[in-house]
């Protein structure tokens, strides 16, 4: 029993590795065991036989258990030494952005809008996009037999819960001027991003689509004013200092006067860029807010002016990241997004570059 019990502790000593040491346990341990046949030959002894035996046996099991305890807790903390010395972990390391999940360039553009007007003052107000009628046409000088409805031709609802209201999709986002307006006492310098929706369909339109309203109330404003700002946002937004606006005379119902606004194009390697002026592209819709919105609004048009414009964001974001269909924005296709879009952590800041 002296000599097994030298081996076997000389075994476990040796043991190199947790399965060397599972291996020797088994023989000494297992139910075919060395130390077991012992264990179990005590069964066989006579009762002063036993008596003898069995604090000796039991003795050697225990010391065999105790020492591969000791084994074990060496040989883990061997490993773990080792793992410590061969695995660094550098804390400088840039975190590991997650891939899944992008920014739709729509709503990238919405955030850069909204940065780039809050550097001028100017705050995001929002509208509903079940609208009623005299915000949508009315308020904004659009009676009901007025041409310019069939122009916004759109999708309608049964009248409101008083009976009163027709309702329907917002076909611009102009109504958020009349709700800013009524609201609000100037002066007021707001931008209004959102959907709105006309029933056209084809490569250039979509039944919904993105604008953003600005709308400046104060006293004095000009038409230098808009021009102004509309220079400073489209530098901005377009990145580029060598941008030409021209302002062509148009007609809107709630402008007076009114200005359509084209942004100057080059060609560059045989394709269109914003800046420089060898051609020009229609961009957005602008005036000087006509006096009769301002009084449908409750206030005195003799005492506060402004300027008001409306833009396309679908077709500013196609401007600027180079993408040609416009329905490809809205077929809800995976690739599309995640060749287009943008990583969620891309935030837009002015200081370091929208869509930087
Ligand atoms: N609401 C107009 C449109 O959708 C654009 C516009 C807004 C024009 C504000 C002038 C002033 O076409």
């Amino acid at each position: 029993m002296d000599q097994l019990r030298e081996d076997v502790l000389a075994a476990i000593d040796v043991a190199a590795g947790p399965d060397a040491l599972e291996a020797v346990r088994v023989h000494a341990l297992g139910k075919q065991g060395t130390v077991t046949a012992l264990l179990k030959s005590l069964g066989k002894m006579t009762p002063e036989e036993r008596q003898v035996q069995g604090p000796r046996i039991h003795g050697l099991r225990e010391a065999v258990n105790a020492a591969i305890g000791a084994r074990r807790e060496k040989l883990e903390a061997a490993i773990l030494a080792d793992k410590l010395a061969s695995e660094t972990l550098d804390m400088t390391l840039p975190v590991d952005v997650p891939t899944s999940g992008t920014v739709h360039p729509v709503s990238q553009v919405m955030d850069e809008l909204a940065e780039i007007f809050a550097d001028l003052g100017f705050a995001v107000a929002t509208g509903p996009e079940i609208e009623d009628d005299w915000h949508n046409f009315t308020a904004l000088n659009i009676p009901d037999t007025h041409p310019a409805r069939a122009m916004h031709d759109t999708f309608y609802f049964p009248p409101d819960d008083s009976g009163e209201q027709k309702m329907l999709l917002r076909t611009h986002t102009s109504p958020v001027q009349i709700r800013t307006m009524v609201d609000q006492k100037p002066p007021i310098r707001i931008i209004a991003p959102g959907r709105t929706y006309r029933s056209d369909s084809d490569a250039t339109h979509t039944p919904m689509f993105h604008q953003v309203e600005g709308l400046v109330i104060d006293k004095g404003i000009t038409l230098g004013h808009l021009k102004w700002t509309l220079e400073t946002f489209l530098k901005a937004f377009f990145e580029r200092d060598d941008i030409v606006l021209r302002l062509r005379p148009s007609y809107f119902p709630f402008t007076e006067p009114s200005a359509e606004v084209d942004v100057g194009f080059s060609i560059e390697k045989g394709k269109r860029v914003i800046g420089g002026s060898e051609g020009w592209m229609e961009v957005l819709g602008s005036g000087m807010v006509h006096p009769k919105v301002i009084e449908a609004c409750g206030l005195d048009p003799k005492e506060w002016q402004g300027f008001a414009f409306g833009c396309g964001i679908d077709r500013l974001a196609m401007l600027k990241y180079g993408m040609d269909d416009l329905r490809a924005f809205f077929d809800g296709d995976l690739r599309w997004l995640r060749h287009y879009g943008f990583s969620a952590l891309d935030v837009p800041t002015l200081s370091g570059g929208v869509g930087a």
